[in-house]
């Protein structure tokens, strides 16, 4: 995936983000997705009173592509931390690694960021070994 695109869904991921619904835990989280056609589909993390009801942001903007019909991911970026300031790499979940997993190939990145200019890229094997999935 060429540079500027890693980029743009690390901008997008980072707006995104702030729309994170994160009273409880203050740790705001967003990502960007994009897919075949070269569409981008966003999502943040959003909290609930009870706790077990979070959503996270990856699956967030997973879920908005899918139910927008896409069956396919060519990649995803997220970028989260607390309020104040993003300092650290925000790793994806293992629930979601396996909703990325889902919708990816081999050839699927997941961008970790901290910045447009400080981002982590891999694939989905590297972050989930010997992942589950069953034949489709
Ligand atoms: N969170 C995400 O949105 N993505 C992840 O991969 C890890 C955690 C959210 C869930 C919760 O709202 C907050 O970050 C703190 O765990």
């Amino acid at each position: 995936m060429k540079t500027d695109i890693i980029k743009l869904l690390i901008r997008e991921a980072s707006k995104a983000r702030m729309n994170a619904y994160a009273p409880y835990s203050g740790y705001l989280v967003g990502a960007a997705v994009i897919v075949p056609s070269g569409n981008i589909f966003t999502g943040c993390n959003v909290e609930n009173a009870s706790y077990g009801l979070s959503n996270c942001a990856e699956r967030t903007a997973i879920f908005k592509a899918v139910s927008e019909g896409q069956r396919h991911i060519d990649g995803i970026a997220v970028i989260g931390g607390p309020i104040e300031a993003v300092t650290d790499m925000a790793y994806p979940c293992g629930a979601c690694r396996q909703v990325i997993a889902e919708f990816s190939n081999e050839d699927t990145i997941v961008i970790v960021a901290k910045s447009e200019e400080e981002y982590e890229v891999y694939n989905i094997s590297e972050l989930l070994p010997h992942i589950f999935q069953l034949d489709k």
